[in-house]
């Protein structure tokens, strides 16, 4: 008889065995089975995994009869639980052990379920965006509410996709156009401030709040132009900025408004999670944000002519919506006439917008998919963190202005700030060395004013400063910073320390004792 993986037999003991390989000497691995299993109680006895971890050999001469050959999904799973197992003994014995005792500012937390999700993707070998991926579009709009999410490879690739979109053609006379206006802030990210600028549009600068990190909202009208058509902000370190204002505001003045979610997943205003407010809001997986699969991010929109936008623009700016690996859906792929192509031209290879590929791995959605599941819990540790240093920094509010939740928002918070007060004896330097030696990790708030960033100083820039005309930023005085006190003051007196959910308890004790010995 010849004995092959795969297949099901009875051995000379009346056992029933799967076997698994064939090795040296007429020997074979195999998995042990319980008597009389039907197909399907078998593989949920394999997924118990006790029985997987009796994986031995046996002789062929212990073989007998043959019993069935397991169909391929079957074995496919079973095979897979195998690797799984031994994938786990691995995780458990070594990530798990590796701990250090620096406190990032930021971080992951994953786990052995995002490693088994990334082996069920290698096992796919599918390589490119597919089920994983389906699957995560899906849950994280439903866990916003939002009606359509789509992935891609950055949070910085969501923000250039947002802001392209509002150029396409489609959105007729309410398009982007080059030099149009777009009020953003310049404390905060670069790539909030950049796709406005690769779009061939104006950034309007103004000034933020040093107690919340918002927009100041009172600025944004004595800012607007004729040319004024977006707005487009970020919820500072999960702190949502003034929701109902800004909107408000938005739809006075008939503005886009593209909110940058990147560091506010889980922020909720009004009981209704960030980034589903404005037009579109935009996300950022990487391992310093609330969740993470590596790379990646994601667009979410309730509206469904900037979902086609936005979806076409992602991948190559193709006008044909099949999911990768499938054609035909509409059932009119040669069917039709696109631009001044020749009638029938395919429709996969039809172009609607001067598009990008920012689309995501099914590795990259896997882990996604086994982060979001944890990302309750994720907020809810973030947002005890933040309660927790908050009550132990009252006690140096002689020194520093503390961070403060916008009005009707539960922020979950991305870090915890410090802004140092204007009279304090010490700098900013000085404290975040003496943190940095303690093991207690800072981070700026990132470009700090990004204005005064090589980027703008050593090219020129069109840009607007609040209600100024149209400057050249290589060109900017003292007396332009000016009109934006509050980003120049966090850029020279605020920093932020970690609140991730790895940040224990006697760690926030830790950093308060730290900060108490410095002052
Ligand atoms: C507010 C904000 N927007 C955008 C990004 C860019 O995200 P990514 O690093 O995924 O490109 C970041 C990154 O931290 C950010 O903080």
């Amino acid at each position: 008889m010849q004995i092959k993986p795969g297949h099901i037999y009875n051995t000379d003991k009346s056992k029933l065995v799967l076997i698994i390989d064939k090795l040296k000497n007429n020997r074979f691995k195999f998995v042990p089975l319980i008597k009389n299993s039907s197909q399907g109680l078998l593989i949920e006895e394999l997924k118990a995994s006790a029985i997987i971890k009796e994986v031995s050999a046996i002789n062929s001469a212990e073989i007998k009869t043959e019993v069935l050959k397991l169909d391929y999904g079957r074995l496919d799973e079973i095979l897979r639980q195998l690797v799984k197992y031994d994938a786990g003994i691995y995780f458990q014995n070594t990530k798990e052990k590796a701990k250090s005792r620096y406190i990032p500012a930021a971080g992951k937390i994953i786990g052995e379920s995002e490693l088994m999700n990334m082996i069920d993707a290698s096992l796919d070998m599918w390589l490119t965006t597919g089920r994983f991926n389906d699957k995560f579009e899906k849950e994280l709009a439903k866990f916003l509410g939002a009606r359509h999410a789509l992935t891609v490879n950055s949070g910085s690739s969501a923000n250039l996709l947002a802001l392209s979109a509002l150029t396409s053609h489609k959105l007729k006379n309410k398009r982007l156009r080059p030099n149009d206006e777009v009020i953003t802030v310049a404390a905060g990210f670069p790539t909030t401030v950049n796709p406005i600028i690769q779009n061939g549009l104006i950034p309007v600068f103004i000034d933020v709040d040093l107690k919340t990190f918002g927009v100041k909202t009172d600025q944004i009208e004595e800012s607007i132009t004729q040319k004024t058509k977006a707005v487009f902000v970020a919820h500072t370190l999960g702190n949502p900025f003034d929701i109902d204002k800004i909107l408000n505001i938005c739809r006075r003045h008939n503005l886009w408004l593209i909110e940058d979610n990147c560091d506010a997943l889980g922020s909720e205003y009004k009981g209704k999670y960030t980034g589903t407010f404005g037009h579109i809001g935009t996300m950022s997986f990487y391992p310093a944000h609330h969740i993470t699969m590596g790379e990646g991010g994601a667009v979410v929109t309730n509206d469904a002519v900037l979902f086609d936008i936005l979806a076409s623009m992602r991948d190559w700016g193709r006008d044909c919506y099949c999911p990768s690996g499938k054609d035909n859906t509409c059932g009119k792929r040669f069917e039709q006439q696109h631009g001044r192509l020749p009638f029938g031209y395919d429709h996969k290879y039809v172009y609607a917008h001067p598009g990008y590929n920012f689309k995501i791995t099914d590795w990259q959605a896997a882990i996604g998919l086994s982060q979001l599941k944890k990302l309750p819990d994720f907020i809810k540790k973030r947002q005890t963190n933040f309660a927790l240093l908050k009550s132990e920094f009252k006690k140096f509010e002689k020194y520093f202005i503390l961070p403060e939740a916008t009005k009707k928002s539960n922020p979950s918070w991305f870090g915890f700030w410090l802004t140092l007060k204007e009279n304090v004896n010490f700098s900013k330097k000085e404290l975040v060395d003496f943190l940095e030696k303690n093991g207690i990790g800072t981070r700026n708030l990132f470009a700090g004013n990004i204005l005064r960033q090589p980027v703008f100083v050593d090219d020129e820039i069109k840009i607007r400063i609040r209600n100024s005309g149209i400057l050249i930023s290589s060109d900017l005085k003292e007396e332009h910073y000016a009109l934006l006190p509050n980003t120049d003051a966090i850029m020279k007196r605020s920093f932020w320390i970690g609140l991730w959910p790895r940040i224990s308890e006697s760690e926030i004790k830790y950093i308060s004792s730290k900060i108490n010995e410095f002052i």
